[in-house]
């Protein structure tokens, strides 16, 4: 999969793209990520990327014509089929906001293109003639688009197939359910006075999976009732939340 951020701090980046999940993915070959400096697509002697806001107000606003550029520069590089398909997606806090059914929509693209914003604004053109998604990573303003991208990216690479180790590991983990994960633990089997629950320890498949959805269901009732209302669960489980939801 490949991403091609369009950002004015590229180097913001180099941290997170050396490390950890990514640089595995990058090493076998399973994401690519390319840098494009807005900067680079100005033609005035000044390099400038932002200019006042018509009709006054406080702040800087991004020009058009350099994320209008380094886009279509990238598209012209691509079959005409594939650049008309392409997700151009804004980073912005007045986005939709983004989730792990997000993650797993933008991972079943072969490419997507991630704007950053910064300063005051953008430019309502590339808003209206440019993107096609905007997204934002919650409710609360950043200095600009990097991080967001970043967090995006790292939700996104990690559902890849081969990119963690065993396939199957981001399949029970919170939000991909429609729960939050169930308690986990490892050895040793008694820590200080607090012993691993014993049914951990018992080998029964069958009990351990019925006792982990138990502990998912609960746990997301206490922290988050409002996901339970689109998990997806049986009867058995609809009356355990009956249950649970009584005054003691
Ligand atoms: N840029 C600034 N704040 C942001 C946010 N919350 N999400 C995405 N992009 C942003």
């Amino acid at each position: 999969m490949q991403f091609d951020i369009l950002t004015l701090f590229p180097e913001m980046f180099q941290g997170p793209l050396s490390t950890g999940l990514f640089q595995r993915a990058d090493s076998r070959g399973l994401v690519a990520v390319n840098l494009h400096n807005i900067r680079d697509h100005t033609h005035d002697r000044h390099h400038t990327v932002d200019d006042y806001p018509y009709g006054g107000g406080a702040g800087m606003v991004l020009k058009p014509e350099p994320i209008f550029e380094t886009v279509e520069s990238l598209q012209s590089e691509m079959p005409s089929e594939q650049a008309a398909t392409l997700p151009i997606i804004l980073l912005t806090p007045q986005g939709r906001l983004f989730s792990q059914p997000i993650a797993e929509e933008l991972s079943r693209h072969p490419q997507i293109v991630l704007i950053c914003g910064r300063y005051e604004g953008i430019d309502e053109r590339v808003r209206e003639y440019l993107v096609t998604d905007e997204i934002s990573i919650g409710d609360y303003v950043l200095g600009g688009g990097e991080l967001a991208a970043m967090v995006i990216i790292d939700a996104v690479i990690r559902l890849l197939p081969g990119v963690l180790g065993s396939e199957k590991s981001s399949l029970d983990e919170s939000h991909a359910t429609g729960l939050l994960e169930y308690p986990q633990y490892t050895r040793p089997p008694v820590y200080r006075d607090w012993p691993v629950p014993e049914v951990l320890l018992s080998g029964n498949h069958a009990h351990i999976a019925e006792w982990r959805r138990e502990q998912a269901i609960i746990r997301t009732l206490k922290r988050r009732p409002e996901m339970l209302e689109r998990a997806r669960l049986d009867n058995k489980e609809e009356r355990l939340i009956e249950r649970l939801k009584q005054p003691r």
